[in-house]
């Protein structure tokens, strides 16, 4: 089974994304997966010029010469398709949306009709791939992914693939910042590493290794990250510090099975 997977962080292997895409990634090749890494920001992708070359021209063949002819043949014949992204101003950094708008070489300008819907057709050869996104963003709440996620099941839908799960790290800095402390996340390294297991297994992801994955924050803790925000900048470092202490503490406690409301507060005053 061959799986690609594209990191669009231009911090590449030390980013907050690849904290959560490493082990998830260890746990497909464990599980007997064939697993090649890009790295958007390495490679030189142009953005898409609309002749639509590729359609009419010389059909399956984009008319510019960069690392797209190197990828899109990988990306065509791939089991299974990795998109590891940082939120980016609720939706992806640009040069990841180049290499999804270079795809279009991958279906025909001739449209059938799939669940009511008027679709392109897939070129043939094209195998139609799992894609699963691994995705990680500053802010607390879990809806903060809803863009992304929506636009990223558009693309399935389009382009004849099967969504398979989403990998999901909201307030990913404070994760990182745990796990390059050697902080207590075995939990969820673990839980990243078992979802790989699982798809090449399975074909799927468990919701518990989903869940586990994006920890659980209820509304109370996103007004905490509001009050942090509008404490100002002067006393950040101390904030940042009780912060940093509070999320170890809701990690725990998530980890000990607390309610969400048990979690809730945040000790702003010492
Ligand atoms: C330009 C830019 C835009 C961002 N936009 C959002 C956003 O809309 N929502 C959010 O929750 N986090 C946002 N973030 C925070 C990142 O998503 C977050 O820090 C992420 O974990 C970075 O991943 P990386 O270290 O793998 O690049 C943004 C960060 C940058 C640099």
């Amino acid at each position: 089974m061959k799986a690609i997977a594209i990191n669009a962080s231009p911090k590449m292997d030390k980013g907050n994304t690849a904290a959560i895409l490493r082990p998830f990634l260890d746990g497909m090749r464990e599980a007997g997966a064939e697993v090649e890494v890009f790295y958007a920001a390495k490679m030189k992708i142009n953005p898409c010029q609309g002749d639509l070359a590729c359609w009419f021209k010389t059909p399956g063949r984009c008319a510019q010469k960069d690392d797209m002819e190197m990828l899109l043949p990988k990306l065509a014949s791939a089991d299974i398709l990795v998109f590891a992204t940082p939120v980016y101003v609720d939706g992806m950094p640009g040069p990841l949306k180049n290499v999804i708008d270079r795809c279009l070489p991958l279906v025909t300008p001739f449209v059938e009709l799939r669940d009511g819907h008027s679709r392109h057709t897939s070129r043939e050869g094209t195998i139609p791939s799992k894609v699963v996104l691994v995705s990680s963003c500053g802010l607390w709440e879990i809806d903060n992914f809803d863009p992304l996620l929506t636009y990223l099941k558009a693309i399935c839908r389009n382009m004849k693939r099967e969504f398979a799960g989403a990998l999901l790290r909201p307030h990913c800095p404070a994760f990182k910042s745990m796990v390059d402390k050697g902080e207590p996340v075995d939990d969820i390294l673990d839980s990243a590493r078992e979802a790989g297991h699982e798809l090449v297994r399975t074909g799927s992801i468990s919701s518990q290794s989903l869940t586990t994955v994006k920890g659980r924050r209820d509304h109370q803790q996103a007004r905490t990250g509001f009050h942090l925000c509008v404490l100002g900048v002067g006393q950040l470092r101390f904030i940042d510090c009780l912060h940093e202490r509070r999320l170890q503490e809701c990690e725990s406690g998530v980890r000990r099975g607390a309610p969400p409301t048990a979690l809730s507060g945040f000790p702003v005053n010492g």
